[in-house]
């Protein structure tokens, strides 16, 4: 049986940062937040693209369902095909994260990519991410549920060639075991940048 946790605080990323030593959001004072929002400032630029890196690097050795490869390495074939075709680096590190929910939230695994990445990333990409499983239904002929006509409710949108062109080249054809990847360390300084940008808040209507 696991122990259970100890009543301590968790450590501070520095070591001179301050915990804000109260068990409740109502009794934090004025200064109490604005000690803790000059350190979340920090903690995010230097920890939100490392975890999305880590949610990706610890699934590299996990077992598949039965393509030849992985979700990881698929996702690592995609951003290095993306890659080797000049790609913009944010379209390479959509490319990198496009199914990193893939397993664990799948049917809805575009949206979750889209809500990592949403904040740092064009309307166009969000766009793609969101509808890119729907978009593939093309290129799986046989599949017995899925929907080639399904896409053409969004025919003429200006975003539609560009779904339509991931999935083709950078997502349906990434699933080869003999492709040469680029390795995870390659995509690194894009991931850091791309997350380095200004978040764009997300209105939801
Ligand atoms: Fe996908
Ligand atoms: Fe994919």
């Amino acid at each position: 049986m696991d122990h259970p946790l100890e009543p301590v605080n968790s450590p501070l990323l520095y070591a001179d940062w301050q915990h804000i030593d109260k068990i409740s959001l109502e009794h934090f004072s004025t200064k109490d937040w604005q000690v803790l929002q000059s350190q979340r400032h920090i903690y995010y630029r230097e920890q939100q693209a490392r975890q999305a890196l880590r949610m990706l690097a610890d699934s590299e050795a996990d077992e598949t369902f039965g393509y030849r490869i992985n979700n990881f390495r698929h996702c690592l074939q995609s951003a290095t095909m993306a890659l080797r075709d000049g790609l913009n680096e944010e379209d390479i590190v959509v490319s990198l994260f496009h199914d990193i929910g893939f397993i664990s939230c799948p049917d809805s695994h575009g949206e979750f990519a889209a809500a990592l990445l949403g904040n740092y990333v064009s309307e166009r990409n969000r766009w793609m991410l969101r509808r890119h499983a729907i978009f593939q239904d093309v290129h799986c002929p046989h599949h017995p549920h899925a929907d080639p006509q399904a896409r053409e409710r969004w025919r003429g949108h200006p975003n539609f060639e560009w779904a339509a062109t991931f999935v083709e080249r950078y997502d349906q054809a990434a699933i080869d075991p003999a492709y040469e990847c680029a390795p995870l360390s390659h995509f690194e300084p894009m991931v850091m940048r791309l997350f380095s940008r200004p978040s764009q808040p997300l209105y939801i209507d």
